[in-house]
C-alpha cells in the first residue's frame, strides 16, 4: 500500500513561494492569529477569505516583513521572514489594504519615484512606468494630482506602483474593495495576466467570494484566529450541504403525491415545488427522476442548486445556522 501511495501521489514538483507554519499574533490578550500554517506554489492565486477583523490583513502584514509574529515560522521565496527581511523585501510586492500613493503628486510623479527606489535607469523607469500607466488605461490621468483620482483611480495606481519593480511574489489586500464591477473585471485581468503571463505568486486577501472563485487556485477561510477550511472553491462547495433540486408539478394533486415520495423534502403549494436536498450529481437526480416515474408522478421542470462559496463562507464562519436538522426532520 505504501509504494501505491508513493507513485500515485507524487509529491508537486512546483517550488513554494510562501510558507508558514504555527503563525500566532496577539495584540494585548486578543489572540489574532491562532496558529496558521501556509503553503503556496509559485505561480499560484492564494486568497484569503475571512470576515472583519479576522486578521487578513496582520497575515498579510507578517509575511511581508511590515510587522512580527510572536510565534511561527513563515519563508518567502526560501526566506526567512523575521532572520532575513531584506531578502523578504527584494522580492515581493505589497498593495495595502489603504492606497499608499501620495496625493500631492502626479499619477506619473508616484510611479518615477517607486521606479528610482527600485534604481531603474532613468530611461528604464520612464519606459516602465508608461508601459504601467498605459495598462491601467491612466495615461490621460498621468499628469494630474493623484488627489483629484477617484478611489478606482488610486487603487489601480497602488497596484501599477507594486508592480513598478517586477515583484515575483505579491500581497494584495483587497485589491479590488470599492471598485465598480467594471473596474474590478479590469483589475481580476490585470492580476490572472500576471499569473499566467508571467508566473508571479499572487496572495491576495478578500471579502467577495466571487473574486476568490474567479482568481484563486486555492482559498482559506481564517476565522477565530485559525484557518477553518482550506481548498479549491469547488472543495470547499462541496464542504458544506445545502445543495437541492427544486421540482415545479403542474397541480396541487400531483405536488402532494410527490411529496409523499421522499421522506426529507420541503414542500411549497404557491409555487408547487417541492425542494429535495442532493448533492447535484447526475446520479442523485437519476434517482429523483426514477422515484418520480416509478410513481407515475409527472414533473413539470427541475431545477439544481448547488452551494455557492457565499454559503461556505456564511456556514463556515457560522454567520448562518448551519442546514443540521434536515436529517433529524426525517423521523
Ligand atoms: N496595531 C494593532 N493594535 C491592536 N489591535 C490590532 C492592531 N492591528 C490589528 N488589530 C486587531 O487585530 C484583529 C485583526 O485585524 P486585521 O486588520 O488583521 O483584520 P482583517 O481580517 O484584515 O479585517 P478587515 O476585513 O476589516 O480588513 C482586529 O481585532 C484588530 O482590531
Ligand atoms: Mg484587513
Amino acid at each position: 500500500m505504501n509504494t501505491a501511495t508513493a507513485t500515485t501521489a507524487a509529491p508537486s514538483t512546483r517550488t513554494v513561494a510562501i510558507s508558514a507554519t504555527g503563525l500566532r499574533k496577539s495584540y494585548g490578550d486578543k489572540v489574532v492569529l491562532d496558529g496558521i500554517d501556509l503553503r503556496i506554489p509559485e505561480g499560484t492565486v492564494f486568497a484569503l477569505l475571512g470576515p472583519n477583523g479576522a486578521g487578513k490583513t496582520t497575515t498579510v502584514e507578517i509575511l511581508s516583513t511590515l510587522i512580527a509574529a510572536d510565534g511561527g515560522e513563515a519563508r518567502i521565496a526560501g526566506h526567512d521572514v523575521a532572520a532575513d527581511p531584506d531578502a523578504v523585501r527584494g522580492r515581493i510586492g505589497v498593495t495595502g489594504q489603504f492606497a499608499a500613493v501620495d496625493g500631492l503628486l502626479t499619477a506619473e510623479e508616484n510611479l518615477i519615484l517607486m521606479a528610482d527606489l527600485h534604481h531603474l535607469s532613468r530611461d528604464e523607469g520612464r519606459r516602465r512606468c508608461a508601459e504601467l500607466l498605459e495598462r491601467f488605461e491612466l495615461t490621460e490621468a498621468a499628469r494630474k494630482n493623484v488627489a483629484t483620482f477617484s478611489g478606482g483611480m488610486r487603487r489601480k495606481l497602488d497596484l501599477a506602483m507594486t508592480l513598478v519593480g517586477r515583484p515575483r511574489i505579491i500581497f494584495l489586500d483587497e485589491p479590488t474593495t470599492g471598485l465598480d464591477p467594471r473596474s474590478r473585471r479590469v483589475m481580476w485581468e490585470l492580476i490572472r495576466d500576471l499569473v499566467t503571463e508571467q508566473g508571479v505568486t499572487i496572495f491576495l486577501t478578500t471579502q467577495y467570494l466571487e473574486e476568490a472563485d474567479q482568481l484563486a487556485d486555492r482559498i482559506a477561510v481564517l476565522d477565530h484566529g485559525k484557518l477553518v477550511a482550506e481548498g479549491t472553491a469547488e472543495e470547499l462547495k462541496r464542504l458544506i450541504p445545502g445543495g437541492h433540486v427544486r421540482v415545479r408539478f403542474a397541480d396541487e394533486t400531483r405536488l402532494a403525491a410527490a411529496a409523499g415520495l421522499f421522506g426529507i423534502a420541503t414542500r411549497d403549494d404557491e409555487s408547487l415545488t417541492l425542494q429535495i436536498p442532493s448533492d447535484g450529481s447526475v446520479a442523485n437526480l437519476r434517482a429523483v427522476l426514477d422515484t418520480l416515474d416509478g410513481s407515475g408522478v409527472q414533473a413539470e421542470s427541475l431545477t439544481v442548486h448547488t452551494p455557492d462559496l457565499d454559503d461556505v463562507f456564511l456556514t463556515l464562519t457560522g454567520r448562518q445556522n448551519t442546514p443540521t436538522t434536515q436529517k433529524e426532520s426525517n423521523r
